[in-house]
């Protein structure tokens, strides 16, 4: 997994206080887990164990509910993230095709992050701009009528902010 992940001890602490909270009610971990993908961006092995000493439940168990939700993460994202939309309306639109061109061109699988840190590759369920389907996103920005053009030059554009 290379590097360690650093550990701010505000951030620690954060989680620690969020975590007593968390506690108060039934079915903490989801929430927690929640917190802690917020306030660090994933939750790698550094993190569960924080996790795991603050509420007894095992790295085990915290490690397989953080792999099987997507929407948790165990790297960090990169700085931008662009995500294909694959609702059926955008799908039926050629999404698929799209987002596998993107993939060659960025060289990522879904949910990886290219090597500089820069560009994490995400596919996610209807957005709810179907009428301008198929759509994809650049962080908050959607943009619609996609083609394998334009998402190119999108990915160079970004690059230059
Ligand atoms: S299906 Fe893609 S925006 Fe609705």
């Amino acid at each position: 997994m290379g590097k360690n992940f650093e550990i701010s001890e505000d951030k620690k602490q954060e989680l620690l206080q969020e975590i007593d909270e968390h506690l108060k009610n039934p079915g903490p971990l989801m929430p927690i887990l929640h917190s802690a993908q917020r306030i660090f961006g994933c939750i790698p092995l550094e993190v569960q164990k924080i996790v795991s000493e603050a509420t007894g439940v095992t790295i085990a168990e915290i490690n397989g509910v953080v792999t099987f939700y997507s929407s948790f993460t165990m790297i960090p994202k990169g700085e931008h993230t662009i995500a294909a939309c694959l609702g059926t309306p955008c799908y039926v639109r050629g999404a698929q095709v799209i987002l596998d061109a993107v993939k060659k061109e960025l060289g990522l699988e879904v949910g990886e992050t290219t090597e500089d840190g820069y560009y994490t590759l995400e596919a996610i369920r209807c957005i709810g701009t179907c009428g301008m389907a198929p759509v994809m996103s650049f962080d908050e920005d959607v943009h619609g009528e996609m083609t394998i053009t334009k998402a190119k030059k999108l990915i160079k554009e970004y690059r230059k902010k």
